[in-house]
């Protein structure tokens, strides 16, 4: 892929401080995300996807803590700069729209007022011309612009996540993280949602992180597919290709048996077992426990993230049996040969 790369990540290190200890979030994740692209993010809760986008835009929360690692946006280094040059990045270069579209409107404010105001602080925008903007965008987003005048609970589920986009594009960043946009939106609402963000995204010539758990959404809306098993990217891909032929026994799983009545309808296996807590940093493979596949050497040596195919990247010792373990894998009792999955039958 020869396209210019946007979002430069290099091994990037998060940790959270808890009462148990430190929780390892993230380890060494590197991934380059080029311009205008859709990528999506995967992988069970707890796999470190939050931790990801916050630490991309420097919001983790008091107890998070940068470990190692640099990000470059568009060339520049975003891991060195203060809050208040960071400021002037979240939102108006890189902005995100949360899980919970309750949250980020303030509920005393009419949702026009809430997208004016930002404009006219942010980027020092006059009044009149920022109320034309915020008609423009409730049209981009499909919401009826006299609409602009209503207070947040006079929104449905579905509005208020629109307005959220709308709020997310208004000082018109170049890159969109969604975190789980669409969680508690109905089926249909989401699939509404996601056409909206996909469209934004070739019209505008955006490049969207979407981060979500369920794949059938990924395979969808985005280019690009990143596979995340506790705090590391276990594979990266064409979201495609990742999806007919996965080389990590982790994304395996989760796509599950053979395509059914549409190629985008997958039967997810269920993998035994959970992730692992990640308060000891363990010296294996961090899927080890719940693969069927698993040997020696993966109990003995971590992993790395290495090139399986054209643009295809992979972390897992045995990606050159990846034709064999994918046919394995079609089948639900293999499962169940994993140390998790004997442990759940004992
Ligand atoms: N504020 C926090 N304090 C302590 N641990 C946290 C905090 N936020 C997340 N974690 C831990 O970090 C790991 C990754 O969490 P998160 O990034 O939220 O995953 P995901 O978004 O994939 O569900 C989990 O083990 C979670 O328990
Ligand atoms: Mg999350």
């Amino acid at each position: 892929m020869s396209a210019e790369v946007l979002l430069e990540i290099s091994n990037l290190s998060v940790s959270y401080g808890t009462s148990r200890g430190r929780v390892a979030a993230l380890s060494d994740l590197s991934m380059a995300i080029p311009s205008g692209s859709a990528v999506g993010v995967v992988g069970e809760s707890g796999c470190g996807k939050t931790t990801l986008a916050k630490a991309l835009l420097h919001l983790l929360p008091p107890n998070g803590r940068l470990d190692q690692g640099q990000v470059f946006f568009q060339g520049k280094e975003l891991t060195g700069l203060s809050e208040a040059e960071m400021r002037e990045v979240r939102w108006r270069e890189i902005a995100m729209v949360p899980q919970s579209a309750m949250n980020s409107l303030n509920p005393v404010y009419r949702v026009g007022d809430q997208l004016v105001e930002t404009m006219m602080v942010r980027e020092g925008t006059k009044r009149k011309r920022a109320w034309q903007r915020a008609a423009q965008l409730f049209e981009m987003v499909g919401i009826e612009v006299s609409r602009l005048r209503d207070f947040p609970h006079q929104f449905s589920g579905g509005m208020k996540q629109r307005a959220t986009i709308a709020l997310a594009m208004s000082l018109s960043p170049r890159l969109i993280i969604a975190d789980e946009p669409t969680t508690a939106l109905d089926v249909l609402v989401e699939a509404r949602i996601l056409e909206l963000l996909r469209g934004l995204k070739e019209e505008l010539g955006l490049t969207l992180i979407y981060i979500t758990h369920d794949l059938s959404v990924v395979a969808r809306t985005c280019d690009l597919l990143a596979v995340m098993y506790a705090g590391e990217l276990v594979e990266f891909g064409p979201t495609q290709r990742v999806l007919r032929e996965p080389f990590h026994p982790y994304t395996m799983g989760l796509v599950g048996a053979v395509p059914r009545t549409t190629a985008l309808e997958w039967e997810p296996v269920s993998i035994p077992g959970a992730p692992p807590e990640l308060l000891v940093v363990p010296e294996a493979c961090r899927f080890v426990e719940r693969c069927p596949f698993a040997a020696n050497r993966c109990v003995r040596e971590p992993t790395r993230l290495l090139s399986c195919a054209e643009s295809h990247q992979v972390a897992c010792h045995y990606a050159d049996r990846a034709d064999e373990m994918r046919q394995e894998a079609l089948s639900p009792e293999i499962w169940e040969r994993s140390l998790a999955g004997r442990a759940e039958v004992t």
